[in-house]
């Protein structure tokens, strides 16, 4: 193992006591386990197909099929639209800034992909009707939708009283707008004789989330209509898949980089890789090992879990700090 891996010396050049070495060494394979463990779900048959075949994996799940990805102007959508269409998939674009759309769209189709736009606002229904009408006429058969566009807001609750319109506008963008193009395409889905909607959730629906209520209340909501569609259309081919992302460094989370300073994170490209995920298990939930061990805990004590994210709130650990 390289040295610099496990330091012989302080930064002030005196040699490190054998205990502290073994300490270092037990952090950094903590380190690593976590991050290894934001990463990757419990193995799941997706993640026994990823390892083995690698790209080919993805390449099965979504080669020659249309899928349409919201939010694809930015972040977590954009790398997966271009996952997605590395893996010989036709990505239909979908977000408000036409500009972006077609940066992404240009360069994937640069890289010898295939890529359609349309602008939409997601929280606005009559604009969702509108571009379902032209999506279906642009595109007879779609295959796989990442409903991936999504807005959070950090405040209190105590911040919040005179401030509905978070819980309307949260509900809005993160709930409504996923269902209605689930149901503006299910039953072309059916008829098809198959297809697949993935829901980009987060993992603090599976905890309390102090200073989040409006923005994972509106995710819950969309997980319960996740889990519910998808047990009611076993057997159809049809497949519903929530994904419980873990904190991300997208633009999103910019306007609170202070209050996440030192959390463990992934990238937007790892982020993707668990939308992969998705669409290769088809399973109805994919989420980092982590998210699953914490809400087994959870389950094992709820009042523990409490506990533990008030006081990491105290202690200023944690997606806290001062509203927006
Ligand atoms: N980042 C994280 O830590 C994290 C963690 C868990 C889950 N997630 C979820 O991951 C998803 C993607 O987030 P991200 O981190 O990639 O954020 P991001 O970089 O800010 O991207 C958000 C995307 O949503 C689109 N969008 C926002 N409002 C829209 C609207 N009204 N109509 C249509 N599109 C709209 C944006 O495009 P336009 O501005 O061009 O419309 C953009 O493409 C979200 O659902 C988020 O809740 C993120």
């Amino acid at each position: 193992m390289p040295e610099n891996q496990h330091p012989q010396r302080t930064a002030s050049g005196r040699r490190l006591s054998p205990a502290r070495r073994v300490r270092h060494a037990a952090l950094e394979a903590a380190d690593g386990a976590i991050r290894q463990g934001l990463k990757h779900p419990l193995l799941s048959p997706a993640v026994i197909a990823r390892r083995m075949r690698g790209a080919e994996s993805l390449r099965r799940a979504v080669g020659g099929k249309t899928v349409v990805i919201t939010g694809a102007s930015s972040g977590i959508g954009e790398a997966t639209a271009r996952q997605f269409a590395a893996a010989g998939a036709e990505v239909v674009l979908v977000a408000r800034r036409s500009e972006e759309l077609e940066r992404v769209a240009g360069e994937i189709r640069q890289a010898g992909g295939d890529a359609d736009t349309f602008t939409c606002d997601l929280s606005d229904r009559a604009a969702i009707e509108a571009f379902l009408t032209e999506l279906t006429a642009a595109h007879p058969r779609i295959d796989i939708v990442v409903n991936n566009a999504g807005r959070s807001i950090r405040r209190s609750v105590v911040d919040s009283l005179d401030r509905f319109h978070d819980f309307e506008r949260t509900m809005a963008l993160n709930y409504y707008g996923p269902v209605a193009i689930t149901l503006g395409l299910l039953q072309r889905m059916l008829d098809q004789g198959g297809g697949q909607i993935i829901n980009v959730s987060t993992w603090a629906t599976q905890l309390p989330s102090p200073q989040y209520v409006a923005y994972t209340s509106s995710k819950a909501a969309l997980d319960a209509f996740t889990r519910g569609t998808a047990a009611e259309l076993l057997g159809t081919g049809v497949t519903l898949t929530s994904v419980h992302l873990p904190l991300v460094r997208t633009p999103m989370i910019t306007p609170a980089l202070d209050a996440y300073r030192g959390m463990p994170s992934l990238s937007a490209d790892e982020a993707a890789q668990l939308i992969a995920d998705a669409a290769i298990g088809r399973g109805s939930r994919v989420e980092p090992a982590i998210v699953t061990l914490a809400h087994i805990g959870d389950a094992i004590s709820a009042r523990g879990t409490d506990l533990v994210m008030g006081a990491m709130q105290r202690m200023g650990l944690g997606p806290v700090g001062r509203s927006r």
